[in-house]
C-alpha cells in the first residue's frame, strides 16, 4: 500500500511519517511538500520518499500522485493570524490545493483521502462542547479555508463516491512542532520560552480554553482511519473533550519547570475564539481503539524534547 501525505515535512506530517514506518503493510511513503515551513529531513527508510511540490499547482499534485493508493492531505498554511495578515495565499493553498488534492485523487481513482480541518470552523458558534452539528461560525480566513476543505472533501465523497474523511483537529502539540517561526503555537512558544529563561506570553486573560491534543494519538487516528479506509458524509473531531485553559496548562508546566515561570499578559488576538473542547463520541464509535494520553504526561513528554534538541 502506497500512502501520500501532502504536508509531509511539516509537523503532523513528519510524525504521521514515523507512524506510517511501524506499519509493515506500507510499502511507501510518498511526502509531498513545497517545503515552505516544513523541514527537509533524511530517511534511512527506503519507503519514505519525497517529492518536492506546491500545492497549487494541478499539475505537480496530478503526477505526484500516480500510483498512489492512499492520501493524507496535511499540506496547508496553518495559522489564524498567518491568515488575517494574508487571507489571499491562505486561501489559495488550503482551498485550491485541497481541490487539487481532490482532483488528482478522482482522476487517479485513489481508495482513500483523508484531510485537515480545523476546530476553527466552529469559531464564533458559543456551544460547548463542540459537536460536529453545530452550524460552523468561522470568524477568520484560515477557518473558512479549513470549511471549504472539509467541505470540498466531503462533496467529492456525495459527488464522485470518492471515499474520504475531513478530521476537525483540535491544538495539536509534540514533538517536532516548531517554535521558531513568526506563527509557532501556544505550547513551543510557552516552551521556548522556558528554554531561554523568558516570561510566557499570553494573548488575553490566559482563561480560554483549548482541547490541547497529543500528536501521538492525531496520528494514530489518521494512519488508522487510512489503514482501515474510514470514510464519514461530513466532519469528524479528532480530540478527546478535554478542556484546558491556558493558565491552567501553565500550573501544568510549574510543576514541570524546575525555575520561576513569570507570565505576560498582553491583548485578545483578533480571530482567536474564547473557548474550545470537542465532542468526541463520533471520533470513539469510527476509531474505538485509540488512547489519548494524560495532559500532563504529554506536556512533560514535549516539554524533554524541546530541552533535549538544540
Ligand atoms: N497543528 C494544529 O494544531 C492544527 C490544528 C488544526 C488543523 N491543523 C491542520 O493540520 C495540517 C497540518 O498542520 P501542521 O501543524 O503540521 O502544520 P505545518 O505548517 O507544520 O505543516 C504544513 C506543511 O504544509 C507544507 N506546505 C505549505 N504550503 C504548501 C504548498 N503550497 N504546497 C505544498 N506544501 C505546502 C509546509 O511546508 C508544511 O510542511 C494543516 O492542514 C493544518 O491546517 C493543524
Amino acid at each position: 500500500m502506497s500512502v501520500a501525505i501532502t504536508g509531509g515535512a511539516g509537523f503532523i506530517g513528519a510524525n504521521l511519517v514515523e507512524r506510517f514506518m511501524e506499519e509493515t503493510e506500507v510499502s511507501e511513503i510518498r511526502i509531498f511538500d513545497d517545503f515552505s515551513t516544513g523541514i527537509r529531513r533524511e530517511y534511512v527508510d527506503p519507503r519514505v520518499k519525497v517529492i518536492e511540490g506546491d500545492l497549487r499547482n494541478q499539475d505537480e499534485v496530478l503526477s505526484a500522485f500516480a500510483g498512489v493508493h492512499r492520501v493524507v492531505h496535511l499540506g496547508a498554511l496553518p495559522s489564524v493570524p498567518r491568515s488575517i495578515k494574508d487571507p489571499r495565499s491562505s486561501l489559495d493553498v488550503n482551498v485550491i490545493g485541497t481541490l487539487n488534492v481532490l482532483e488528482a485523487a478522482r482522476v487517479h481513482g485513489l481508495e482513500h483521502v483523508v484531510s485537515a480541518s480545523s476546530s476553527s470552523v466552529y469559531g464564533a458558534n458559543p456551544t460547548l462542547p463542540k459537536s460536529e452539528g453545530l452550524v460552523p461560525q468561522p470568524v477568520s480566513p484560515y477557518a473558512v479555508s479549513k470549511l471549504a476543505t472539509e467541505s470540498l472533501t466531503n462533496s467529492y465523497l456525495h459527488s464522485y463516491g470518492l471515499p474520504t474523511l475531513a478530521f476537525r483537529f483540535f491544538n495539536v502539540f509534540g514533538p517536532l512542532q516548531r517554535a521558531d517561526h513568526a506563527y509557532a503555537a501556544v505550547v513551543p512558544l510557552f516552551i521556548e520560552a522556558l528554554k531561554q529563561g523568558k516570561p510566557l506570553t499570553v494573548y488575553g486573560d490566559g482563561e480560554q480554553s483549548r482541547d490541547f491534543t497529543s500528536v501521538h494519538v492525531v496520528v494514530d487516528a489518521l494512519a488508522k482511519a487510512s489503514l482501515r479506509k474510514v470514510t464519514y458524509p461530513s466532519p469528524v473531531n479528532l480530540a478527546f473533550g478535554t478542556r484546558t485553559t491556558l493558565n491552567e496548562a501553565i500550573e501544568i508546566l510549574r510543576k514541570i519547570h524546575p525555575a520561576p515561570i513569570g507570565v505576560d499578559y498582553t491583548e485578545p488576538r483578533p480571530g482567536d475564539v474564547r473557548h474550545s473542547q470537542a465532542s468526541s463520541s463520533l471520533l470513539q464509535s469510527l476509531i474505538h481503539d485509540l488512547r489519548a494520553p494524560a495532559l500532563p504526561d504529554a506536556l512533560r513528554e514535549v516539554y524533554d524534547w524541546y530541552f533535549q534538541s538544540v
